[in-house]
């Protein structure tokens, strides 16, 4: 299984566009030792030509032009994405969506009852799309079971849900559904080897534990070193926990959580990074503590194989 990351910046990259904050207006002067990123989305494939893109950034084009390995040239009109899943309906994981519009054929595309509910209703865009390419809609499991996507032979995916909460231009937003964000579990069946995902994971609940402790590859929630990163900065009024996001420092923090992982060989690696945090300084304490404890940070490009 090959695995991909396309983007491993949180919503509004970095730089983010109208932001100023010390780490964007560094990356952009090249005054700190920092690298761009674009937004949060990774790719899976079993044979490095047929791929399932893994939430479709704002930033897609930008990322499939990065990557030539998408773009597999077998006819006039083709692309080597084969499939689509979306673990959120959050903006900067759904918006690319629209950049597929000239799909041959219905685009494949694998989600939950809620978010497909969020895309049909506060962010209408797969009844957009049907005056497009038209989109093959297919229900993600939540009951333990596995699916398997017919480009990806031999790799088993296992959803498993979240605490979180719906975008904020969601119908349901104060009323949190199952499904309306998940993790992912990729497994190669005949490595044996398996990678969860999971950018968005607020709260360490006893199921996502134990899936983290299965796997040889972890991506997870890298979006804030402190719970209150964007209020000292005077940049919102919402904490981590407001925004379904664990922070990476202190008591209970990400840091702590992928301590107790023990398993012989795991990659720990934080990805969904948000621009102000202090982690995408490449020469900065909080960058030591990391390192420390043997975490990574995810970059555009960063490759896996499992
Ligand atoms: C989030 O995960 O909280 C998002 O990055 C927010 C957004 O896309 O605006
Ligand atoms: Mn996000
Ligand atoms: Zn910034």
């Amino acid at each position: 299984m090959k695995l991909k990351v396309l983007g491993s910046s949180a919503g509004g990259g970095f730089p983010q566009w109208n932001c100023n904050c010390r780490n964007c207006d560094g990356v952009r002067r090249g005054t700190v030792h920092a690298t761009r990123r674009t937004q949060s989305s990774i790719v899976v494939s079993a044979n490095g030509v047929d791929w399932l893109l893994v939430n479709a950034s704002p930033d897609l084009l930008a990322q499939i032009a990065a990557h030539p390995e998408l773009q597999p040239a077998r006819h006039t009109r083709d692309s080597g994405i084969a499939a689509v899943v979306t673990m959120d309906a959050q903006i900067d994981h759904v918006t690319g969506l629209l950049m597929l519009r000239e799909n041959n054929g219905p685009l494949p595309l694998y989600l939950t009852d809620s978010v497909m509910h969020d895309l049909s209703t506060g962010f209408p865009v797969l009844s957009l799309l049907e005056h497009y390419c038209g989109v093959e809609r297919h229900r993600i499991p939540l009951d333990g079971s596995s699916f398997g996507i017919p480009a990806l032979p031999g790799i088993r995916i296992e959803a498993l849900p979240l605490s979180s909460k719906a975008p904020p231009y969601s119908p349901h937003r104060e009323a949190p559904q199952r499904g309306d964000n998940i993790g992912l579990t990729f497994i190669d069946e005949a490595a044996g080897k398996s990678a969860f995902y999971a950018p968005g994971l607020g709260a360490l609940e006893p199921h996502v534990l134990e899936a983290m402790r299965a796997a040889d590859v972890l991506l997870v929630d890298g979006t804030f070193w402190t719970p209150n990163e964007m209020i000292e900065l005077g940049l919102s009024k919402k904490t981590s926990t407001d925004m379904g996001h664990l922070a990476q420092s202190g008591v209970g923090g990400m840091i702590e959580v992928l301590d107790s992982i023990e398993r012989a060989g795991v990659r720990k690696v934080l990805i969904h990074i948000n621009n102000t945090n202090p982690i995408l300084v490449e020469d900065s304490p909080e960058r030591r503590v990391l390192a420390k404890h043997g975490i990574e940070v995810a970059f555009d490009g960063m490759a896996f194989e499992l």
